[in-house]
């Protein structure tokens, strides 16, 4: 077989059950695909993303019967359900396999008779217990429940008694080279701790897998024993070979197999890092690069699943929001590899936070600067200054980090890095100033040069972000101007210093207004908004008000204190000096993403020791069930400014 070529990634999803329709989770997965892919696409590599769904199986046949439907009309309408989402949210896959499509089938039963002919597969007796809303054939040593049945360990379902006549796969044969397998490419199941399971469960000993069932009528015949139906586990792995191309175009097919990444959730670890390199090696087929299990979302600390009732539609945040704010928060939001908790709360927060307030100000605000002091365009500068040169540098530092996390499938950090710049911007625009050296006309060329500078780079951070949201990224670089598509400039093209003189900007329109809990979903009809509670008021003077000394405080650093889950220790400057203040606002808000930021601090309050820390000073925020929200300014404002 030819070797793939080294600039060839090829990326998959898993395909999904039709036996219902998409929910988060399936969203995740496949936006994940989607922004690794269009980096790679960037980068100018040969890219095949693939995803698709698993059309057969018991747990679709059954769910067909129970709406009266037959598999394939069932499969026919939700298969639209994910056509339509993934045109929602700007999912760019270069094929969509569905399973039951004929040169599937016919893949299936080619490599099938292969194993047959090699004795890797044998008929025999399947005696167990089988879970259909996993399809997982489970071993025996699963305790009886009290009623007399037995569930399944893994999903908390009732499990079939299943004794059937059926074809064995002889995994206990691979067990020594799998292992060896491991060993030689430890990065081949991603994160590590999801290789050290595989191990230990692998060591433990494999037994022979059952491969078909001759109860479940939904599936591709077995060659020459059409009684049997091939186990729909088997039949859907193999759609990573003949989604591109397998025994139909075996140009393309070389040209990408073996496989980059194949992202999966950790429900289908052992699947896929157990059952399907050794499929691959029964068949003499090289083996996929890595298998990357990334977390689960939670809803109210439980997995996402429709039968716990808890899942989130997608088109509740689509509807209102569009696809960059979702793509954004659920990338964002948790490291690949972890599980996190999904909040309304806390998607209001990243789209204010990170959308609105840093990435959304920042746009409107030197945009609208060269519209109104250079009639929107890029003009004639002086010469760089050191602050203006750091800016220019570290656009040069954040592509590296960029490319380096992006590579490693890493996308939080990504965003982490990304938005760590757009706040050096808005940093750099705050101690410039602008808008006070538009009024001297002696100026001209130092203005134009800050506006050079913060334009400059966010024409860089419009390229950057675009793997994650391509619909803002494609505004705002055609606001600046570009007239070519973005992904005709690869990654290494990318230049700081190419943004022209004498480019025309556009006026900007608003990219993300900010939100409120109350513009998210209907669904929160069911859930009971926080209560905002009457409170007795008892009046105070204006002379009593004007002894509060209220200012803009500006922070210089911030740390979490140590030990503590909600403390932040900041240093602010309050423009007469520096104070150390101690929040609590650590569980909403980073300590890298208040620095820099603006926000209101009552500076004569006596101060107090928390935590063995003098707090001299403290900061207004709004409380909502304990969780604070801080009330930043939508303009820049001089750091000292009295507020009353
Ligand atoms: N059909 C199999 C996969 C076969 S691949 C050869 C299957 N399908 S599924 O519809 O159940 O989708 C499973 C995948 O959806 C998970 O592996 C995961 O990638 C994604 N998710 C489903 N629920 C999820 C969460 N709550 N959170 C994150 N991802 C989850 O298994």
């Amino acid at each position: 077989m030819a070797k793939r070529s080294k600039k060839a990634f090829y990326i998959t999803t898993p395909i999904y059950y039709v036996n219902d329709v998409p929910h988060i989770g399936h969203t995740y997965t496949t936006i994940i695909a989607d922004a690794l892919s269009r980096f790679q696409k960037l980068l100018g590599n040969k890219v095949f993303f693939l995803t698709g769904t698993d059309e057969h199986g018991q747990k679709v046949e059954k769910a067909a019967t129970e709406r009266g439907l037959q598999p394939i009309e069932l499969a026919d309408q939700v298969v639209g359900k994910y056509q339509d989402l993934w045109k929602a949210v700007n999912i760019s896959n270069d094929f969509f396999i569905r399973t039951t499509e004929q040169f599937h089938e016919k893949g299936v039963q080619k490599i099938f008779k292969k194993l047959m002919e090699k004795d890797d597969i044998y008929k025999g007796t399947y005696k167990g217990l089988y879970c259909v809303s996993d399809e997982n054939f489970l071993s025996e040593d699963v305790p009886l429940e009290k009623g007399g049945y037995k569930i399944c360990p893994d999903c908390g379902k009732r499990a079939d008694v299943v004794s059937e006549e059926c074809y064995f796969f002889k995994l206990s044969a691979y067990q020594k080279p799998l292992l060896d397998f491991y060993a030689k490419f430890p990065a081949f199941v991603r994160p590590p701790s999801r290789m050290n399971e595989v191990v230990s469960f692998v060591k433990q000993g494999l037994k022979d897998l059952s491969i078909t069932r001759t109860t479940v009528k939904w599936g591709i015949p077995v060659p020459d024993d059409p009684d049997h139906t091939i186990y729909v586990w088997f039949d859907a792995l193999h759609n990573y070979l003949t989604g591109i191309g397998y025994d139909w175009n075996m140009e393309l097919f070389e040209k990408f197999w073996p496989a980059t990444v194949h992202l999966i959730g950790k429900d289908i670890l052992r699947q896929h890092a157990i059952y399907w390199p050794a499929f691959l090696m029964a068949a003499e087929f090289p083996l996929p690069q890595t298998v990357f299990g990334h977390g689960w979302w939670l809803k109210d600390e439980k997995k996402m699943s429709k039968s716990k009732g808890n899942v989130l539609d997608p088109y509740l945040i689509l509807d209102t929001f569009g696809p960059d704010p979702l793509r954004y928060f659920l990338l964002r939001e948790i490291p690949i590899g972890l599980d996190g908790n999904f909040s309304h709360e806390g998607f209001v927060h990243r789209v204010n936070s990170d959308l609105a307030n840093d990435l959304g100000n920042l746009v409107q605000r030197t945009l609208i600067m060269i519209q109104n002091y250079f009639n929107g365009k890029i003009d004639e500068t002086d010469k760089e200054e050191k602050l203006d040169k750091e800016i220019r540098l570290e656009f040069d530092s954040l592509k590296k980090k960029v490319l380096e996390s992006s590579e490693d499938y890493a996308l939080n950090k990504t965003l982490e890095e990304i938005w760590a710049y757009i706040n050096s911007v808005n940093r750099y625009l705050a101690v410039n100033e602008p808008w006070k050296l538009v009024k001297d006309q002696s100026k001209r060329k130092r203005l134009a040069r800050i506006l050079y500078q913060a334009a400059a780079a966010l024409r860089g951070i419009s390229y950057l972000i675009f793997p994650v949201m391509p619909e803002s990224s494609e505004k705002i670089w055609s606001f600046l101007g570009e007239a070519k598509p973005i992904q005709e400039k690869t990654f290494s093209e990318l230049k700081f210093e190419d943004l022209k003189l004498g480019q025309k900007i556009e006026k900007p329109k608003p990219l993300f207004p900010r939100i409120t809990l109350k513009d998210f979903l209907k669904e929160e009809e069911t859930e009971p908004s926080p209560e905002i509670k009457e409170e007795k008021m008892e009046h105070i003077t204006f002379d009593e008000f004007k002894r509060m000394d209220f200012r803009v405080g500006e922070v210089l650093k911030a740390e979490k204190v140590e030990g503590t889950d909600k403390l932040l220790k900041l240093e602010v400057d309050i423009g007469t000096e520096t104070r150390t203040m101690v929040a609590g606002v650590a569980d909403v808000y980073t300590a890298e993403e208040l620095v820099g930021k603006k926000f209101i601090v009552i500076v004569n309050l006596k101060p107090a020791v928390i935590r063995g820390i003098e707090s001299q000073g403290m900061l207004l925020a709004a409380e909502v069930e304990g969780k604070a929200t801080i009330p930043f300014f939508d303009k820049d404002i001089l750091t000292g400014a009295k507020v009353r």
